[in-house]
């Protein structure tokens, strides 16, 4: 199932400032892992797909084929990303040019599908993120799988139930999560957190307890009257929730590394053909890692997620880390960073003349483009 692929000729303007996202970022666009029915993600996808189809008699509609770039206004204004939210930097989201960007959620689409009149919906799609949150286990992922669902209340669904609509949106919201929790991992210890988010109120993350720890599960909420009314919506209450595919299926197919995801591999992909939850995944030997140190001076505009994506550009999936390992400040103030990069292929041995080329490269490619001065 190849999706549209996005050229980047197509998109960007040739030198264009304002953009931002790299040539190794377009190249995994439209690759829809999510569609493929004996893929884990496609598999997640379906069996999320089966539990509202049953639990909802089919109401809910299903979109997995919206495209990721999206206006400014859509991933940002639309859900009341306030104008100075940190989110919208260029240091968090990947710009096509000042107006575009690679959506950053599927809740980019939430204010389109009101509008388009739908009340129950499922998008599934592969979403951008530039922060380095999780960088230290996924230093060069910048892609991730997400699931949005949303659901509109009218009066009469909450009138004879004795609270107001947001209690009852907020109520139905945990039921539903908790059910869709219990079909995809059986029964489970959850708890719901308290959070923010700029399109909910009140919002909460759902975690659930496993392996001896805490997984947070999702974001969630009922959604802020404003969008409602601005869509089409006045007088209805809602909610809402954002899904990360790709933890969720590493922990229920046992599936150890991000980046096999994207293998092409037999000896991943086949161990899924049944297209059905609950096969655990049987690793297959891993090739060995090789780490490589650098050193330099920073200068006051260096960040971390600028040399991952310096990085990434010239070794691509062959980075499986960039650690910061060594930092301290000398007599003059100038400050030293020594960073450990581990190359590793996920399908093949990596010879020592390719990963000193590469290193090479790195090298060269972070002292030109982020101004630092090697040691
Ligand atoms: N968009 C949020 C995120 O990506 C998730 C979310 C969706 C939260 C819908 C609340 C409601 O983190």
């Amino acid at each position: 199932v190849g999706g549209v692929r996005i050229a980047r000729d197509d998109v960007v303007k040739e030198d264009d400032p304002t953009n931002n996202v790299p040539d190794t970022i377009f190249s995994k666009i439209g690759l829809q892992l999510h569609r493929r029915d004996s893929h884990p993600l496609g598999i997640l996808k379906n069996t999320i797909y089966d539990y509202f189809d049953k639990n909802f008699a089919g109401q809910f509609d299903k979109f997995d084929d919206l495209c990721p770039l999206v206006s400014v206004k859509q991933n940002f204004d639309d859900v009341l990303v306030p104008a100075d939210h940190v989110s919208r930097s260029y240091n968090d989201t990947y710009y096509v040019d000042s107006q575009t960007v690679l959506r950053c959620h599927t809740s980019a689409h939430q204010a389109e599908l009101l509008r388009d009149g739908h009340t129950h919906f499922l998008v599934t799609g592969d979403v951008y993120r530039r922060d380095s949150i999780d960088s230290t286990h996924y230093p060069v992922f910048h892609q991730h799988m997400q699931m949005e669902g949303f659901r509109v209340f009218s009066p009469d669904d909450w009138s004879d139930s004795g609270m107001d609509g947001t209690a009852y949106a907020a109520a139905d919201l945990k039921k539903t999560l908790e059910g869709l929790a219990r079909h995809l991992f059986g029964a489970v210890e959850m708890r719901w957190v308290d959070t923010y988010f700029p399109f909910t109120n009140p919002s909460f993350e759902l975690e659930i307890y496993f392996q001896d720890d805490w997984l947070e599960v999702l974001g969630c909420g009922v959604t802020e009257q404003e969008i409602l009314k601005r869509n089409g919506r006045t007088d209805h209450v809602a909610w809402a929730f954002g899904l990360g595919l790709e933890r969720l299926a590493m922990v229920l197919f046992d599936i150890p590394d991000i980046r096999l995801f994207w293998s092409s591999d037999k000896r991943f992909t086949s161990q899924f053909s049944e297209g059905k939850l609950g096969v655990k995944f049987k690793p297959f030997s891993k090739f060995p890692p090789c780490y490589k140190d650098m050193s330099f001076w920073i200068n006051d505009a260096f960040t971390e997620n600028n040399l991952c994506e310096v990085v990434r550009g010239i070794a691509g999936d062959l980075v499986e880390e960039v650690k910061l390992i060594d930092n301290f400040t000398n007599k003059k103030g100038m400050t030293s960073h020594c960073y450990r990069i581990a190359y590793r292929s996920m399908e093949r041995s990596l010879t020592d003349e390719e990963i000193n080329n590469l290193q090479l490269n790195v090298r060269e490619s972070v002292q030109s483009k982020l101004n630092v001065e090697l040691r």
